[in-house]
């Protein structure tokens, strides 16, 4: 952002993000539910756009407690939207998800496909797509959201990837495993997909992030709403990404076969012609190898994650109320 020329403040309630993690601009340690911080610091700094990326995530979690997903991702964003209503901020970026199609008609997805979401987080995306939609007809906000596939793989310069106290997500997890000689769980192998296993589009972190200041630069140059797939259009079944991982690790990855995880779709592949054609996207690290080397690298360099390094060594402010 900063790099952008943008000043970016960061509000975490740091469940699963990280204090290290924030590089530039400042960071306001409080939940999205407190209200009244939110509605503090959103005035003091005189923000005039908002990225919104404080949800739950985890499509397995939210079969086993729908309660805490419709909560954080439906209740407390519509709080939030009520404040940025009353301050006037109309600029807004949604993270939203692949996860809102469901099992799609055609692959790769494009945006037109019907949305049935097959799980409580996939349902919480789409429920708050709706609500953007409502307030935009009502000329009470502009909004862009950018429906992720899978996000993987790490700052390429080394210094940010990924780092859960319960890791899920298959590429992290298989990286950990050949640090830790553990074994990896294949979560069904019998989908109706050419090796029985889940197919799904891995998109850099970094190529998401250059989508979302390409977003706010169509906000900031007029564009009133849209609704974008951002994958790279190139399906990998999970079998695929541990050969891959082997490949790029030099390393023999033990897996064992396992139930089916319930909510997961079998197969998810983006089209991304339309944030391609509207907002000028280019994927840089559009390969799967490419994908796995960058979070390679950040796993081995920082195979404690965040606390390999200094405590809050690179933080450039921190205020609010620490709430959670
Ligand atoms: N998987 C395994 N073993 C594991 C972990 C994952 O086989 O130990 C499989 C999953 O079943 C799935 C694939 O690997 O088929 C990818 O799983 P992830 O947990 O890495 O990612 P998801 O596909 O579940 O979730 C991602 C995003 C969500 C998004 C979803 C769309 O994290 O935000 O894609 O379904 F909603």
């Amino acid at each position: 952002m900063k790099r952008h020329g943008y000043e970016p403040i960061v509000y975490d309630n740091l469940q699963t993000g990280h204090r290290e993690a924030v590089r530039n601009g400042s960071l306001v340690f409080a939940d999205l539910a407190d209200a009244e911080t939110l509605e503090k610091t959103l005035r003091s700094h005189s923000v005039d756009s908002v990225m919104h990326f404080a949800a739950d995530s985890l499509v397995g979690e939210s079969v086993q407690n729908p309660r805490k997903y419709f909560n954080n991702n439906v209740r407390n964003s519509m709080q939030l939207i009520d404040i940025l209503s009353e301050l006037k901020i109309r600029k807004f970026i949604f993270s939203s998800s692949a996860a809102v199609y469901g099992e799609p008609e055609t692959v790769p997805i494009p945006e037109e496909n019907p949305c049935s979401p097959t799980n409580p987080y996939g349902e919480t995306k789409w429920i708050f797509e709706k609500t953007l939609e409502a307030f935009h007809a009502l000329g009470k906000i502009d909004y862009i959201s950018l429906r992720y596939f899978n996000a993987a793989g790490a700052d390429p310069e080394g210094d940010l990837g990924e780092d859960h106290a319960a890791e899920t997500h298959l590429i992290p997890l298989v990286l950990k495993a050949t640090l830790d000689n553990a074994s990896v769980p294949i979560f069904g192998t019998d989908y109706d997909t050419p090796d029985g296993t889940c197919i799904r589009d891995y998109i850099h972190v970094t190529d998401l992030a250059e989508a979302h200041i390409l977003a706010l630069k169509g906000l900031m140059d007029g564009k009133s709403s849209g609704v974008y797939n951002l994958g790279n259009g190139s399906g990998y079944s999970v079998k695929e990404v541990l050969k891959t991982a082997e490949n790029v690790t030099g390393k023999k990855i033990t897996s064992y076969e396992a139930t089916r995880r319930p909510g997961d779709p079998p197969r998810l592949v983006a089209s991304s012609d339309k944030i391609q054609r509207e907002l000028g996207w280019i994927p840089k690290y559009p390969e799967l190898t490419t994908i796995i080397q960058t979070a390679w690298e950040w796993h081995r360099k920082h195979p404690k994650g965040y606390s390999s390094e200094p405590k809050g060594s690179r933080v450039q402010g921190s205020k609010g109320s620490g709430k959670r």
